[in-house]
């Protein structure tokens, strides 16, 4: 019987998706870590706030830069304190114990509960990063020679790892884990986000920005389309600048909180103005 027996169907800020339920759980019960990876901003680092919200479960996060170490999230012996310590201080410096600093693996296999660990942004490390955990992720075990002990998860942790894929992970690495594809929401399920982020939204306006915004990423030559995070942020925008819903479509106001580069400020401008440069934007719909 696996040790999580509760099912995890999203939290009441968080829409997931059936498939990515199923994802979830098949992970935690068959104790792998769960590989998520999706365009930016479509939920990969709040699934495992979710998870841990959900199921009631401390959440330990380890972001990942590019010097991230695998052995950091394990243990630091912290020798320059010893040292420190045997010159300066009136500490017992022989007790090695004392300067291994557990990572947030570490912690997590240590906890007397089951915890939900969240690996964000594997890809920013090395490509040794992933290879360097994969026995620790595998057994969930660790040992510590400088003094001998071995560190055993008490609770196998439930593993989210999220990737952006800059880089592509070893198949050694792939094979450990289950590994979900997070999709675009469509619109009815982006309307649910977007409700559970502002549930007071007049229903006209969530319905007009949710097809301005498919209509923009439908533009063709988009370097950066904008992705979930941005349509909250001008949702909230066209709230707070009392934009009439009508004008939502014709006019696109605050298209900046949606498009970040020049280039695709210059290319959206464009469809909307019949491809015509420097010309101003119509006061009309463009995707009726
Ligand atoms: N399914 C969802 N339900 C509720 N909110 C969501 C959902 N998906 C995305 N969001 C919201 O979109 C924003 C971006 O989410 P998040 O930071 O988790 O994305 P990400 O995939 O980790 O992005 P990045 O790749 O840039 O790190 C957050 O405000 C989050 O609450
Ligand atoms: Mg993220």
């Amino acid at each position: 019987m696996p040790e999580n027996c509760q099912l995890f169907v999203g939290t009441k800020d968080y829409i997931a998706a059936e498939e990515l339920q199923n994802s979830v759980n098949i992970s935690a019960a068959l104790g792998r870590p769960l590989l998520i990876k999706g365009e930016p901003g479509t939920g990969k680092t709040m699934l495992a706030r979710s998870i841990a919200e959900g199921l009631q479960k401390e959440l330990i996060v380890w972001n990942i830069k590019s010097t991230t170490k695998a052995q950091d999230g394990l243990y630091i012996y912290d020798t320059v304190q010893r040292l420190y310590d045997s010159q300066f201080g009136d500490h017992d410096v022989s007790e090695i114990s004392h300067y291994i600093k557990l990572g947030k693996l570490g912690e997590a296999f240590t906890s007397p509960e089951q915890v939900v660990v969240l690996i964000d942004e594997i890809d920013k490390a090395d490509l040794e990063f992933p290879n360097d955990l994969l026995w620790e992720l595998d057994v969930m075990s660790f040992n510590i020679p400088e003094t001998g002990e071995t560190i055993t998860a008490r609770h196998r942790p439930i593993v989210v790892i999220t990737s952006n894929a800059e880089k592509e992970l070893p198949d050694a690495f792939l094979r450990r884990c289950i590994f979900h594809y997070i999709s675009f929401p469509d619109e009815k399920m982006m309307k649910e986000i977007v409700h559970v982020h502002y549930p007071d939204l007049e229903d006209k306006l969530l319905a007009e920005a949710i097809k301005a915004f498919y209509w923009v990423r439908s533009i063709h030559g988009l370097q950066k389309k904008p992705s979930t995070s941005e349509l909250l942020d001008w949702v909230q925008a066209l709230t707070v600048g009392g934009i009439d819903p009508e004008k939502i479509s014709s006019e696109l106001p605050f298209l900046g909180v949606l498009l970040k580069k020049d280039r695709d400020f210059k290319v959206a401008s464009q469809q909307m103005s019949g491809r015509v440069p420097n010309r101003k934007a119509p006061m009309r719909s463009f995707w009726r």
